[in-house]
């Protein structure tokens, strides 16, 4: 008997083959040490300025002890679902301290944003219904929309007005529209009031997903709709995460009471695996509550990032328009930007290099990212750096493909 060809794994092994020869494969760099700015790479230690840990909590050192008191309580896993018993009075004074943070009556913690985004959508969201979404939407966000069967429209970045004309287009139709808050490669800002209203005047359902917004933007860093004052009348989905700013793991959807439980009801990624670690939780709080009170963190991460701003435009370096910690150099070659962040490794940087598929083609770019935890110093050093590399002929080494990454 012939064995039948595995078409699946030929077919992946084909598109693998294929990103090689884009020049697109991509292998993580392996941290074999971190610390709030700095990470050991390949025997090499360098001053990371690509991470999402903006407040610098990710190692602060009253959240380790906090973790090691509660892995202490609570021991290391939660060793089932929320419905079984994986659920702890760590988990509900999370979720309130989360819901007070972002002004809203309820929220649920999911094990991470991803599995938020695709629960909340595929819950929500059915076959005939219309999802629509900012065209550079995180791509959970995009996943969750396909997977719910829904018809999902796109519409060009940031235009609240093109979104407006697509919603035109399908009247009757429920609706849901999805947007980042800040937009994770662009750090750029949604125009939330007009989305607002356009998802009111509809009867459409808007979800903001504040990955990168949270701990950062607002009163006390309550989140991109806290900054443009929208309640959650007005905005009814805010979804968080807390491997961001926050500094530790997990995300939740907050929101009015009844739609919340409702979700925790129907939700299948929040039901069907297990909790989050009550030991997580517990130093999630502690996290929540620095992240809150801590305004000298969100002080320091505006001085550094109006100081690159205005250093790297002296510098004619390739800046994007976003005032958030997410500040990229628009390279354009996917290839340029790989060896730009070689040669930024060489200098004692960690600056990943972001290529397609997560950006369009054309747009690769070094995601320079911006921490409370980084001091003045570093960020000159760095900016030292890119002044030597972006300015130095295209025909040195930066274009001969020499160098690699770390
Ligand atoms: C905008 C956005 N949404 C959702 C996620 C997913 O969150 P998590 O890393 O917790 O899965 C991310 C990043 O990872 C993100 O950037």
């Amino acid at each position: 008997m012939p064995v039948p060809a595995p078409r699946l794994s030929e077919r992946l092994h084909a598109a693998g083959r294929q990103r090689i020869t884009d020049g697109l494969w991509r292998s993580p760099p392996r941290v074999d040490y971190l610390d709030a700015t700095h990470a050991l790479v390949g025997g090499r230690r360098l001053t990371v300025f690509c991470h999402n840990d903006y407040l610098g909590l990710a190692h602060a050192p009253e959240l380790a002890t906090a973790r090691l008191a509660a892995a202490a309580r609570w021991g290391s896993g939660s060793t089932a679902s929320a419905m079984v018993c994986g659920y702890s009075r760590a988990h509900a004074e999370l979720e309130a301290a989360l819901a007070e943070w972002t002004g809203r009556d309820r929220a649920l913690l999911f094990a991470t944003g991803y599995m938020a985004n695709v629960g909340v959508l595929q819950t929500l969201l059915r076959g005939g219904d219309v999802c629509l979404q900012d065209k550079l939407n995180h791509a959970s966000l995009l996943d969750g929309a396909r997977l719910s069967g829904a018809m999902l429209k796109r519409y060009p970045h940031g235009d609240a007005e093109a979104a407006a004309r697509q919603l035109a287009l399908h009247p009757d139709v429920p609706a849901l529209l999805a947007t980042d808050g800040v937009f994770s490669m662009d750090g750029d800002i949604a125009p939330l009031a007009d989305l607002s209203r356009l998802a009111t005047s509809r009867r459409a359902l808007l979800l903001v997903d504040d990955a990168h917004g949270l701990g950062v933007l607002g009163p006390a860093g309550a989140g991109t709709a806290a900054a443009a004052g929208l309640d959650q009348v007005q905005v009814p989905l805010l979804m968080g995460t807390l491997g961001k700013a926050v500094g530790t793991a997990g995300a939740f959807v907050a929101g009015p009471q009844e739609l919340i439980e409702d979700l925790a009801q129907f939700a299948r990624s929040h039901i069907y695996s297990t909790a989050p670690p009550p030991a997580l939780a517990e130093t999630t709080l502690a996290a929540v509550q620095l992240a809150r009170t801590d305004h000298g963190r969100r002080e320091h991460l505006d001085a550094l990032i109006r100081h690159f701003r205005q250093a790297a435009a002296q510098l004619s370096l390739p800046l994007m328009p976003s005032q958030t910690p997410i500040q990229p150099l628009l390279v354009g070659d996917a290839g340029l930007a790989c060896r730009i962040s070689a040669q930024l490794a060489e200098a004692g940087f960690l600056v990943t290099a972001i290529r397609p598929p997560t950006v369009p083609a054309g747009q690769a770019r070094l995601r320079v990212t911006l921490s409370a935890a980084h001091s003045m110093d570093q960020l000159d050093r760095l900016l030292d750096a890119l002044e030597r590399l972006f300015h130095q002929s295209p025909d040195s080494t930066l274009a001969d493909g020499s160098a690699t990454m770390p």
